[in-house]
């Protein structure tokens, strides 16, 4: 988040602390209160009664957390996915062990601290979270784009699947994800992950200006695991498209705040689709392994190759591939040749683990730890050495373009 990284020692701050602690309220309000520079908000009660904080413009928040309780750690570990990026989060426990420790830095904690929490070290813990990492401003969200060649090629599996893969992509911690369904018609997302979704354009499309950072917030859905999700409740006897600028201004606020981003595209063609195309890292094609399968993928890779020139380069998965020996349906080699050099993988069929996981609204990883079809799609999305521990995948990407492309 970009608001609130300006603040500079002697300018106003405004730091929140959440606790359900009096004594550790009386000494924070000593701390900051008298501070002319820095506006405290102390928010009394227990994480886990709170579903969100208000965190605009603030500099640092310090979350008092009995690690004793599993339902208060629950809270904390929600609270920071939906802050995302910034503002860094510093987490106070009354007690301390390794394992805590882990656990606080896996939620993505810029650092924590153990009572009793001295003045001076929590005067200086803050002022140092609340400085940005250098270069942080130019790390933008990556961007992950699944388009259907045809209906029904699992295009909403592999999004959701590579999302969880960069969730759980970095080495010490989650990376910050989200899932944006823009089958706003036909949408699945929140239901392959048993959610609720809580996009409403309509509510944002006679004022896209309100869309801000909280009002994203409040129509983010969250996963278990941590991944952000963004979806509109589907309406599927609804005709409707919605106004480019609502879209592509969503778009560019989500990578805003997002180390990665995965699009969950439709079928059609939406004025928005162009923009979202030529914002996109990667952009993969997903089919099925049939003749029509594959004419439709080396189509729509021309119509895009015509529409927006070498920009976007799309790669082509097969989805859902099975090779028997001696059995009639095309081999991957022929699949290789047909499609030429946009072709990326084949993904194979395996749909008892992949209804498992839907039924369950889990990964599959969940299912069945290194499943073949969660090993092909980390090679197409992760880099070679991402996947080795200690690596983390380091943030080049574009950004996406809010310029709305109309056609
Ligand atoms: N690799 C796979 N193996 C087996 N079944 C799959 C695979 N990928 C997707 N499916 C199944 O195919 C169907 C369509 O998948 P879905 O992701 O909803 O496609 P789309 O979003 O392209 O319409 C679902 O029933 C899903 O379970
Ligand atoms: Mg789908």
């Amino acid at each position: 988040m970009r608001i609130g990284r300006s603040i500079t020692p002697g300018i106003h701050a405004r730091v929140v602390v959440l606790t359900a602690d009096d004594a550790f309220e009386e000494s924070v309000r000593a701390i900051f209160g008298a501070s002319a520079q820095i506006g405290l908000d102390v928010i009394k009660g227990k994480l886990s009664q709170r579903d969100q904080v208000d965190v605009e413009g603030v500099a640092v928040v310090v979350a008092d957390v009995d690690a004793g309780d599993q339902a208060e750690l629950h809270a904390l570990e929600r609270i920071i996915a939906r802050i995302g990026n910034w503002p860094p989060v510093v987490a106070v426990t009354q007690s301390f062990d390794t394992g805590m420790a882990r656990r606080l830095m896996q939620m993505r904690v810029a650092d924590f601290l153990v009572k009793p929490v001295s003045p001076v070290e929590l005067v200086q813990t803050c002022a140092r979270v609340a400085k940005a990492p250098a270069g942080s401003e130019a790390t933008e969200a990556q961007i992950f784009t699944f388009l259907p060649a045809v209906g029904g090629a699992g295009v909403t599996t592999l999004a959701v699947q590579t999302a969880m893969l960069l969730l759980n992509s970095g080495a010490r911690q989650k990376a910050a994800t989200c899932l944006v369904d823009l089958d706003f018609q036909h949408g699945a997302c929140a239901d392959y992950l048993d959610i609720e979704p809580r996009l409403n354009l309509g509510e944002i499309e006679p004022r896209p200006e309100r869309l801000d950072r909280q009002l994203l917030e409040v129509m983010l859905s969250h996963h278990a695991s941590g991944l952000a999700v963004v979806a509109t409740p589907n309406r599927p006897a609804e005709m409707r498209s919605f106004d480019p600028d609502v879209v592509t201004r969503l778009l560019d606020l989500v990578s805003t705040y997002f180390d990665f981003v995965v699009f969950d595209m439709p079928r059609t063609w939406f004025s928005w689709t162009d923009s979202v195309l030529l914002g996109s890292n990667k952009l993969f094609i997903v089919s099925e392994a049939t003749v029509p399968g594959l004419r439709h993928a080396k189509q729509l890779v021309e119509a895009i190759r015509e529409r927006l020139g070498e920009g976007p380069k799309p790669q082509v998965i097969i989805n859902r591939f099975e090779q028997k020996l001696f059995s009639p349906g095309l081999r991957r080699a022929d699949i290789e040749q047909a499609i030429g050099d946009t072709f990326a993988a084949c993904v194979p069929n395996n749909y008892s683990l992949v209804r498992e996981a839907i039924d369950r609204g889990v990964p599959l990883d969940e299912v069945k730890p290194g499943n073949k079809i969660t090993t092909q799609l980390k090679r197409l999305v992760l880099p070679s050495g991402a996947a080795k521990p200690g690596k983390e995948i380091a943030g080049t990407g574009k950004k996406l373009r809010l310029s709305p492309a109309r056609s």
